[in-house]
């Protein structure tokens, strides 16, 4: 590999895996669950990455490995070539920051929507109140909301409102890299375009590399210039969108697109039986 591509990786997954062990009742003992298999991913610097695959197939479980809240079973995740587990919380938060499904879930009913942005200001200490006051308004402005919102409580909001504060609230220490894992799945389908033309405008405007995971492929189409598949835990196909899109190698790839794109609903789309299990 080349100086200049190393350079450019700004997150990287190296032969992760992250397996759950279950309890399944007093006779039946433990159960193990592998919701990530060897999965090998890099993103680049100013890249929109973006991760598909059907309910349950572990993208969430990889996005928690990837932002360092958990530790994988076996592999290592590295964030501008360091491993991300023995980094301080802080360091990761100043660099990489996740904007989650349900925005509301994460906002304190009792705390306005300027308390809620400035937080992270005050976690990382920042003690000027003219700079945390600064930089609240101008991210509360980069993400399209009116400076009154900064008065609001959540439940005055709507959903794309309180997305864009979730937005707002990820962007405040100025990281270079969002995980956004369901953005705008919660959201109405006008919205959802909103949310993402405002992710699409932000990666460009503060140079941010995104990876952005959905289960819907026009989302992820929308926004990537790379496309990674997953499957039952394992990556089964990653390229450029287009390629991905017009020439698409997995028979799951392949199903999925037809799923979206509705070609021919008489025919049915093929079933697909798990991979075998270890
Ligand atoms: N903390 C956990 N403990 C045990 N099992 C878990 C845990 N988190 C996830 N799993 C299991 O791992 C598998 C992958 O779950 P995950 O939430 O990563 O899927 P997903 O692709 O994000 O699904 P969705 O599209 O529905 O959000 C599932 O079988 C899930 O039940
Ligand atoms: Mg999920």
């Amino acid at each position: 590999m080349t100086a200049l591509q190393t350079t450019d990786i700004v997150l990287e997954a190296r032969g992760v895996s992250k397996t759950y062990t279950l309890n399944s009742g007093l006779l039946s003992g433990k159960r193990t669950i592998e919701a990530v298999k060897h999965f090998s991913l890099d993103l680049k610097k100013n890249e929109a990455l973006g991760l598909i695959g059907e309910s349950g197939c572990g993208k969430s479980t990889l996005s928690r490995l990837l932002l360092g809240l958990e530790p994988p079973t076996e592999g290592s995740v590295l964030l501008h070539g360091e491993a991300i587990g023995g980094m301080s919380r802080k360091g990761v938060a100043r660099i990489l920051q996740p904007v989650f499904q349900d925005p509301y879930s994460s906002l304190n009913p009792r705390e306005t929507i300027g308390e809620a942005v400035e937080r992270p200001l005050w976690v990382h200490g920042i003690k000027d109140a003219e700079v945390r006051r600064k930089k609240v308004a101008a991210v509360i402005e980069a993400v399209g909301l009116p400076k009154r919102t900064l008065s609001s409580y959540p439940n005055q909001l709507s959903g794309g409102q309180r997305q864009r504060v979730a937005i707002a609230r990820a962007l405040v220490l100025e990281p270079s890299i969002l995980i956004c894992d369901e953005p705008t799945s919660a959201l109405d389908v006008s919205v959802q375009a909103q949310i993402l033309n405002l992710l699409n405008d932000l990666r460009r405007t503060m140079g941010l590399s995104l990876i952005l995971i959905s289960h819907d492929l026009q989302v992820v189409q929308f926004l990537s210039d790379r496309v990674a598949v997953m499957y039952f835990g394992e990556l089964v196909e990653v390229g450029r969108t287009e390629a991905v899109m017009q020439a698409p190698q997995h028979a799951y790839t392949q199903r999925l697109l037809a799923s979206a794109l509705d070609i021919d609903p008489d025919a049915g789309i093929p079933a697909l039986s798990p991979p075998p299990g270890p």
